[in-house]
């Protein structure tokens, strides 16, 4: 469980340095939160027992691909294809498997990028690769997902058809929420960049003059 904490923290770091290098850069942050979870020993075990696996070690570390998840929560869908092609990007991930379920919704409505990545972890006296799970997706996404987790949890008979459906609207509508959002940021966008090159007096070369000297004042 620990190479797998690891590896969790590894993947968190990762995403912190290109989030903020990401703000530095374009001045503009595409994640909202991030989240990590490590699966329980009992989920694991409930888990192979549903799959009809024997309770094997080497088993449980090939087939049971999110024993570490992390969730990554973006503010426009464009950034989550974003964020996923930079995680994808690094040299020391490597992509077993990305599920597009933003494309291709899951039958009840649900939406997310998931990639299976296996991330290797420096032991004292040897490296391990692991799998880990990475969920992203827009803040509407989550809502509607943690909501149907809640309402879905512990019933466990046949779901009604008109409470199914209720929810597949639902991810419709929270989909069509996403879409709007990303549409004004888009048009807004434009006229932030109309507006600078009308009014703004400085040129970034001059700014970027006026910064390297200040910093050079402050040595
Ligand atoms: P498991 O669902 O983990 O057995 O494997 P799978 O191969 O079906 O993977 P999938 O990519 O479908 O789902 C993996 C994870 O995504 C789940 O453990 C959930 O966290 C999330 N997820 C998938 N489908 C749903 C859904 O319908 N509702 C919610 N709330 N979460 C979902
Ligand atoms: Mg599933």
């Amino acid at each position: 469980m620990l190479s797998y904490k690891f590896a969790l923290e590894e993947v968190r770091t990762k995403i912190n340095i290109l989030r903020e290098e990401f703000q530095v850069i374009h001045e503009y942050n595409p994640i909202e939160h991030i989240s990590t979870r490590l699966k329980s020993p009992e989920s694991i075990l409930k888990k192979m027992s549903k799959k009809g696996m024997k309770p094997s070690f080497d088993q449980m570390k090939e087939q049971i691909r999110d024993i570490a998840g992390v969730r990554i929560t973006c503010s426009f869908i464009e950034d989550i294809y974003k964020v996923s092609d930079l995680i994808q990007s690094q040299h020391d991930i490597t992509v077993v498997e990305v599920k597009d379920y933003i494309k291709t919704p899951k039958p009840n409505g649900y939406q997310s990028l998931h990639l299976i990545v296996q991330v290797p972890i420096f032991l004292t006296d040897r490296v391990e690769v692991v799998y880990v799970e990475i969920q992203i997706r827009t803040i509407a996404m989550d809502f509607w997902a943690s909501l149907e987790h809640k309402i879905y949890y512990k019933y466990k008979k046949q779901i009604p058809s008109h409470i199914q459906d209720g929810l597949k609207e639902a991810a419709t509508q929270a989909a069509l929420l996403d879409r709007k959002m990303e549409q004004l940021n888009h048009e807004i966008n434009i006229l932030k960049k109309e507006d600078g090159e009308d009014s703004s007096l400085m040129t970034p070369n001059e700014v970027h003059q006026f910064l390297m000297q200040l910093s050079k004042e402050e040595d």
